[in-house]
């Protein structure tokens, strides 16, 4: 039932907060459409993020929200608000030593090893607002001028339609900018125009952006990546859904390719993976799979 006390939260007039089974309600249908595993002691959240919905569908109140969830469930609305839960946090060249890694000794041994087929395959799984697969296009050109005319492709997907679209977009503020850019990549890789940069066409050529759930039975990938970025979007997932994921991920991967997971991340079963811990961060080498992949 609605309280008498109503205050501003969010942009949407907020009274008593929804009931414990609404949120719980709410949690569930998160974890079925993306696997996200949201925890009781922040069902605050909801309130904040999912307030654009609410007002987008004339509602002021989240248990009008469950209410119509509840009587016609609609596969687009359901979707929207798992979308509208996930945790979009980014920067560019995010935790530094993977891309010095790569830099220093995998894309030498990579670049190598594909001389004669010079074509790469690069992954960033979750890949948000763009950040990490434009901060991989950018190590590429920098450092590896011999690429040029090689077939080069950076995939980025995510569950969520929003970012999927500003990565695609490659316009970026101040703010997301000053986050783990040098001076030399904004003057070099971006134009600007008011308060907005925007991913040079040399840059975006390269990457290719899809929305895309982890958890879904098939990802829309037939080709095998060299490199993948799955960092920072396991920690949202429970033991079994990270086993499945791994698993898909390593049929994914070159037998000589590598993963990189977030700093605080590991592979749940490591049979499929030797972990190397190198220039002060561990990546994953694929272990021969048996049967058929
Ligand atoms: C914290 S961000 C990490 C972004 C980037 N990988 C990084 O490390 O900076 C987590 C991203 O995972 C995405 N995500 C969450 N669940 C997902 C799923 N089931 N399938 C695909 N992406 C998902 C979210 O939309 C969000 O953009």
């Amino acid at each position: 039932m609605m309280g008498a006390s109503t205050a501003a939260w969010g942009g949407v007039a907020r009274s008593e907060a929804a009931s414990a089974a609404e949120y719980a309600y709410l949690r569930q249908l998160v974890f079925e459409q993306s696997q996200n595993v949201l925890d009781a002691s922040r069902d605050y959240l909801f309130e904040t993020r999912l307030s654009r919905l609410l007002r987008a569908h004339g509602m002021t109140h989240l248990e009008e929200l469950v209410q119509l969830l509840k009587v016609k469930r609609s596969a687009p609305l359901a979707r929207s608000v798992a979308e509208a839960m996930t945790i979009n946090e980014t920067s560019f060249f995010r935790d530094g030593r993977p891309f010095e890694l790569l830099r220093t000794e995998l894309l030498p041994r990579l670049i190598e090893a594909r001389r004669t087929t010079r074509r790469l395959r690069f992954w960033s799984a979750a890949c948000s607002t763009g950040q990490e697969a434009y901060s991989l296009a950018m190590l590429l050109r920098e450092h590896f001028p011999a690429l040029d005319g090689w077939d080069v492709v950076i995939e980025g997907t995510d569950f969520c339609g929003e970012v999927v679209g500003r990565a695609q977009s490659g316009r970026y503020q101040r703010i997301e900018i000053n986050r783990g850019l040098r001076a030399r990549h904004i003057v070099t890789y971006f134009d600007h125009a008011d308060e907005e940069w925007t991913v040079k066409p040399e840059l975006k050529r390269m990457c290719r952006f899809r929305q895309a759930n982890l958890c879904a039975s098939n990802l829309p990938f037939s080709e095998t990546f060299d490199v993948v970025m799955l960092r920072n979007v396991m920690l949202y997932f429970n033991q079994e859904t990270r086993k499945r994921l791994l698993k898909q991920v390593r049929r994914l991967l070159a037998n000589d390719g590598v993963l990189f997971l977030g700093s605080a991340e590991q592979p749940t079963d490591m049979t499929l993976w030797t972990s190397v811990l190198a220039g002060g961060t561990a990546h994953y080498l694929p272990k021969a799979m048996s049967g058929s992949r």
